[in-house]
């Protein structure tokens, strides 16, 4: 049975259930909202979709089972009838997907009816957190892509949406009190293209913003997919856009732009020695600042979460500023890091005054005064001692790391294993610290993905993989059998238009060499495992 993620439980039976125009459903009332998302899903492919009838002459029921996980399901298809229980929205929905699977519904349209093979199938996740980050920042997405890239992750049961609203290269959301968060900090002057350090410019302005009417449409519309969307509002750092709104916003009041390259490098003959610098963290019209846009936020996004970013924060300023010192001293601040301890722990103070916890990226995790309920982002490649000292001392974590869920990086340099491979004990996280692993997220940075067809090549299949992992319980895992179940995938996403990469390609004579160029790796369309690369490099010098 192709279905990904791979159930916990799945047996498959002999016989298949045929679904027609003349086949009945019922639905729970307790599932009336979910009802519209069958036909949606399934019965679109049939030239009539099934009709919703009374529960007794129904083939096709979905009932409540309050006995049942969050999110989770229970599917019986047997010849004659199909039966789906579920305690929730989120297990219902995804027992709909599953039979969106089963019966192949994404491959027909058209036609008279659709099979599905008879099974049992008990399911449930394994990890809570099951995200995917979009970078909203360094290239602006519309809402139709927004929209799409949340039906690609209902279709893999993710149920996370990290929303990466702000950063250096741009404001990208409406703010009310604000207004010139957009007026100026959506705009910026050119672009970088090429990768790192290139300095090759697109030649054009750049722009683009959600208005809060917008934001609430996309919020409504992950809701209904069972998906919770967490906006990021990236500070102190990663903060250009605002401060070149409001240069009041840093420690010194110069001037300040939106930044039109990416990558924390400036080459000197640009001569701005000032581009990389923080919010200032004594002044108390920076926390005024916070609040008024949290407050406004707080309104659209309804999650009990808020990620305020906190990486990459350059400290230098801070320890020159006055205002910053006098901060530090009326709070018995040891260093910077504690400073920037002491603004998380306002901000999360205002927010959980709200009901929502706050987020943030493992190097803000480096602060000893760090209040606890604050939930780190393990991203680093490079290991974070504090990182690993926080989840194994109490805290609880959502694991992104950069070689297995950095997914703007090329195959050739993470291969798709990686990603599928995963283990929390991997970054050093403790057997009995795992129950405070939240779960993992995908991150789609996008510096130099400015492109639908790029942002889906370098999400798919790595997304299918990362909902497998967040799923699948461990031992159930097999990458084999998951490349066996993505090749049927494969025939769906071509179906929708969905743009993926590829592992069965003939790989042109030289390629493998001049693919050491860094370059090349970023228009390499294929997931060419490394390990393969160096087999077939073997095999081309015999
Ligand atoms: C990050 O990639 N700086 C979170
Ligand atoms: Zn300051």
């Amino acid at each position: 049975m192709n279905i990904i993620p791979k159930p916990k439980k799945a047996i498959e039976k002999s016989g298949r259930f045929t679904l027609s125009a003349s086949t009945g459903y019922y639905m729970d009332t307790a599932f009336a909202a979910q009802a519209p998302f069958l036909n949606s899903l399934i019965g679109k492919s049939l030239q009539t979709p099934p009709a919703a009838c009374a529960q007794n002459d129904a083939a096709v029921k979905f009932l409540k089972d309050e006995t049942l996980p969050e999110d989770g399901y229970r599917l019986s298809v047997a010849a004659n009838a199909i039966t789906a229980y579920a305690a929730d929205r989120g297990g219902i929905l995804y027992a709909m997907q599953t039979l969106r699977q089963l019966f192949d519904a994404d491959l027909h349209t058209g036609v008279e009816s659709l099979t599905a093979p008879c099974c049992e199938i008990e399911d449930a996740p394994r990890y809570k957190w099951r995200g995917m980050m979009l970078d909203s920042s360094r290239h602006f997405w519309d809402v139709a892509a927004v929209k799409r890239y949340l039906d690609l992750m209902f279709r893999n049961k993710i149920n996370v949406f990290h929303w990466h609203l702000t950063d250096d290269q741009g404001w990208r959301i409406e703010i009310k009190k604000y207004p010139l968060l957009t007026e100026i900090g959506s705009k910026r002057k050119d672009t970088e293209i090429h990768g790192w350090k290139s300095l090759d410019m697109e030649g054009k302005p750049y722009g683009g913003f959600y208005t809060q009417e917008e934001v609430r449409e996309i919020v409504r519309y992950a809701d209904a997919r069972n998906i919770m969307v967490v906006p990021e509002i990236d500070m102190p750092a990663h903060f250009a856009a605002a401060m070149a709104a409001y240069n009041w916003l840093g420690c010194r009041e110069i001037p300040c732009e939106v930044h039109w390259f990416f990558g924390g490098f400036v080459p000197k003959h640009m001569n701005w020695p000032d581009w990389n610098r923080s919010a200032c963290a004594g002044k108390e019209t920076t926390y005024e600042f916070v609040f008024n846009v949290l407050d406004e936020m707080a309104e659209l996004f309804p999650a009990p979460y808020f990620h305020i970013g906190g990486d990459e924060a350059p400290k230098d300023e801070w320890k020159k500023c006055p205002e910053c010192q006098k901060r530090m001293a009326d709070n018995g601040l040891k260093n910077v890091d504690e400073l920037q301890g002491y603004f998380n722990n306002r901000v999360a103070e205002h927010l959980k005054k709200k009901g929502k916890r706050l987020i943030v990226w493992n190097e803000a995790l480096k602060a000893n005064n760090l209040d606890k309920s604050v939930i780190g982002q393990y991203w680093t490649p490079q290991r974070d001692r504090y990182a690993e000292k926080y989840v194994n001392g109490g805290g609880e974590m959502i694991l992104s790391k950069h070689q297995a869920f950095y997914f703007d990086m090329y195959y050739a340099q993470y291969p798709l294993t990686n990603t599928y491979k995963f283990e929390p004990a991997k970054v050093g996280v403790k057997e009995e610290a795992q129950n405070r692993i939240l779960g993992v997220e995908g991150e789609l940075w996008t510096e130099f993905i400015g492109e639908q067809e790029k942002l889906e090549l370098n999400t798919h299949p790595r997304m299918e993989a990362l909902a497998e992992v967040a799923w699948t319980p461990k031992e159930k895992r097999d990458f084999k059998d998951f490349m066996a179940r993505m090749h049927h995938e494969e025939k769906a996403l071509e179906k929708l238009g969905v743009n993926y990469a590829v592992d069965e390609v003939a790989i042109p004579k030289g390629l493998i060499s001049r693919l050491r160029t860094e370059r090349m790796f970023y228009t390499c369309d294929q997931h060419v495992e490394m390990r393969r690369n160096r087999e077939y490099r073997a095999k081309q010098s015999e």
